[in-house]
């Protein structure tokens, strides 16, 4: 690939705030939390939130040693900007099994206003699971809306619009094996 491509990512990137080593030795303490906490566990499905959790969850679920299921759900909230939350969620796409009496561990890439969160949880609820339990790679505390449960937290981050390791900026550079911040001249004022 021509080296310009390889480095589109550099004009949007202010800094790098966890960088790929750090990311990895927390997924894999999460991992063997997770793995501990629910030893002896035989109905464990993780429920990915696309697609920010993707690249979050296919490194988590190899520090698993639980057996266990996986899912995809996709949600978007709409009305709103980057920065906005409206609190108006709906499905995109549902899961693809049943949850009804599994243990649900949700996969999230970042809880920002708690809003989406909230919206899952309830949907799943209603499906009557085991237990929910969620488990975050990121969290912007100083952004909650909504009082949220988070049982599993990778790290707690400022206000800041970050991107990589799942996380998208207008729809690219998810691929990014670490988080970093967005330039504020980059972000798109919505
Ligand atoms: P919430 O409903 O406000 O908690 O929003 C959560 C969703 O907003 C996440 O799943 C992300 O898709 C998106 N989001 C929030 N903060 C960021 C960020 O800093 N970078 C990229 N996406 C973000
Ligand atoms: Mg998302």
């Amino acid at each position: 690939m021509h080296k310009a491509m390889v480095h589109a990512y550099e004009r949007y990137l202010k800094e790098v705030l966890i960088d790929s080593d750090a990311v990895q030795a927390r997924v894999a303490e999460l991992g063997a939390q997770i793995t501990a906490d629910y030893e002896g566990v035989d109905s464990l499905m993780l429920i990915c939130l696309l697609k920010g959790g993707v690249m979050f969850l296919t490194d988590l679920m190899r520090h698993i040693a639980v057996p266990h299921e996986i899912d995809f759900l996709a949600v978007s909230s709409y009305g709103r900007g980057q920065r906005q939350a409206t609190g108006k969620v709906r499905i995109d796409m549902d899961l693809t099994g049943e949850v009804t009496g599994k243990h649900l561990l949700i996969v999230e890439d970042i809880i920002d206003s708690g809003f989406t969160l909230r919206f899952v949880m309830d949907v799943l609820q209603a499906r009557h699971p085991a237990s929910i339990k969620l488990v975050a790679l990121l969290d912007k505390p100083s952004r909650r809306k909504i009082a949220i449960p988070v049982d599993y937290t990778g790290f707690q981050i400022e206000d800041k619009f970050v991107f990589g390791y799942g996380l998208d900026l207008d729809e690219r550079f998810r691929n990014l094996p670490f988080v970093g911040v967005v330039r504020e001249d980059a972000i798109r004022h919505e």
